[in-house]
């Protein structure tokens, strides 16, 4: 039995140990907001939050999150933080598909986490692991300079 904290609650899971944590997200947990892209850690459309990092959860072995914290887009939803990062999303028109944007959302929080005020670069870096195949990363990385400006207090 492999027990953590899952989006604020206790929860236990009796699954063999390598099952990858993405699975039994969506499959035992109905949180379908985290998706299978690549499935080989390179996309980063299955990110989430382990003890407030970012990882991808398609090669995260369930195992490795016993005693952990894990924070899905569901159980950032409500949080005054996520309401700034999407406030600045839409105000920069960085709103993408659904398969990307809740991962850039959770790498932004990430980033934000451990620094509150980052450059440009700062940026553009913590958004690296997180692709998207159709457009730019200039209105993303301006949503995240907002959201940090927005935000002053809230990380
Ligand atoms: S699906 Fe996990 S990184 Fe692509
Ligand atoms: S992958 Fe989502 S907008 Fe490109």
């Amino acid at each position: 039995m492999i027990s953590f904290t899952l989006n604020g609650a206790a929860v236990s899971v009796d699954l063999p140990p390598a099952t990858p944590l993405l699975h039994v997200l969506r499959d035992r947990f109905g949180l379908m907001g985290g998706k299978e892209g690549c499935g080989e850690g390179e996309c980063g459309a299955c990110s989430v939050l382990i003890d407030d990092n970012l990882h991808t959860s398609c090669i995260y072995p369930l195992g490795n999150v016993s005693g952990k914290r894990v924070l899905t887009i569901e159980g950032f939803k409500g949080s005054p933080q996520f309401q700034c990062i999407d406030a600045a999303f839409a105000q920069c028109g960085s709103v993408q598909c659904g398969f990307c944007t809740p991962g850039m959302i959770l790498a932004t929080q990430a980033l934000l986490l451990k620094n509150p005020s980052p450059s440009v670069e700062e940026a553009r870096e913590a958004l690296s692991g997180n692709l998207c195949r159709c457009t730019g990363y200039n209105m993303i990385v301006e949503a995240v300079l907002l959201a940090a400006k927005n935000g002053g207090g809230l990380w």
